[in-house]
């Protein structure tokens, strides 16, 4: 479904934008029940990091050849703001923050308080942008894109998903190319299916792994979703070794049992839906128990250390 339409739908019903925005909201939030983000804030800085931000930073400014007070960029789905704070350190023109979760924008203006006036906050609920056309050199859209079509999917039964399958997906990227600058880049941080697989658990649980692939397009899909937009020079990379959470964290398996590590890594709640939970905490145990819990980690592992936890995807928009 359309979030545009439904808000417009609703403008013209009531003739006022807050209403809509209420509604709206709601519904955006119901799309997004993967994860409760206002508890999540509370916890988040306490394990995610902003995985490989620097290398990020590199490839887009590189393909965007401009320096770096120069350039304004757009971070969607900012969260608590830990990859706007990395790339607003090399000394970006402006920033602006947005999020659909008041309490993940509230930290991350906090967090962007020492940026002082380069800073815009603002709330917004994907796939809308509402931003006036050409307006950004960068957009970064890091690990959000798997939440905005959440709620459709969870419904569907379809087997073999497509790119009509996220339709949010493909109106946020829809939206970026427009909100660009000729010449701009977008930059999306996602998961791949390898990427899913480098997560030790997806082995033994197979049915939550699977719930966790459909909520992402494929490798093949994004590519020529973007193509398709009039995207070019199109460059995706793997980032091997890479955790979106603190190594000291996310190593320690042993924890599975503790639902206050488990909270850390948004995944765990699709193994407990799944029903997997009870066995996957009886394999880890038992493996403690032997004494090869590390060998079994790094076996499980193997897609970590050639492909990371995720991917970035990066796409310009022609100059003319
Ligand atoms: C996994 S967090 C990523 C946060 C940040 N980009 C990072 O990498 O640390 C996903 C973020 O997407 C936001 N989000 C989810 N659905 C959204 C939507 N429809 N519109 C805007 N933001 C959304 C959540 O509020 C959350 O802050």
């Amino acid at each position: 479904m359309d979030i545009s339409k439904i808000r417009n739908s609703f403008q013209l019903k009531f003739g006022l934008h807050f209403i809509s925005r209420t509604i709206v909201k709601e519904y955006c939030r119901k799309m997004s029940n993967y994860m409760n983000y206002s508890e999540a804030s509370k916890l988040y800085d306490e394990a995610r990091v902003a995985a490989d931000a620097e290398n990020i930073y590199n490839i887009f400014t590189g393909l965007l050849k401009k320096p770096a007070n120069k350039i304004d960029l757009l971070d969607i789905g900012c969260g608590t703001g830990n990859y706007s704070y990395s790339f607003m350190k090399n000394g970006l023109q402006s920033i602006t923050i947005a999020d659909a979760s008041q309490e993940m924008l509230n930290c991350a203006k906090i967090k962007m308080k020492v940026f002082e006036d380069k800073v815009t906050a603002q709330d917004i609920i994907l796939p809308n942008l509402p931003f006036p056309e050409k307006s950004f050199d960068v957009i970064s859209c890091m690990q959000v894109l798997h939440h905005i079509d959440s709620a459709a999917l969870k419904e569907s039964t379809k087997e073999h998903l497509q790119r009509e399958d996220y339709p949010n997906m493909l109106e946020t990227l829809g939206q970026a190319y427009n909100v660009l600058k000729p010449g701009g880049v977008l930059v999306i941080d996602v998961m791949f299916e390898e990427n899913c697989e480098s997560f030790w658990w997806t082995r033994l649980c197979p049915i939550a792994a699977k719930a966790f692939k459909r909520l992402r397009m494929s490798q093949k899909d994004m590519i020529q979703s973007l193509e398709k937009l009039n995207f070019e020079n199109i460059v995706c990379t793997y980032f091997p070794g890479s955790r979106l959470v603190k190594k000291e964290i996310y190593d320690e398996i042993q924890c599975i049992d503790d639902p206050k590590w488990r909270y850390y890594l948004s995944q765990y709640k699709l193994v407990e839906k799944s029903g997997e939970l009870d066995n996957l905490i009886k394999i880890v145990k038992d493996a403690e128990t032997s004494g090869k819990l590390k060998e079994y980690f790094d076996d499980w592992s193997e897609k970590l250390w050639t492909h990371g936890n995720h991917s970035a995807v990066f796409a310009m928009k022609p100059l003319a």
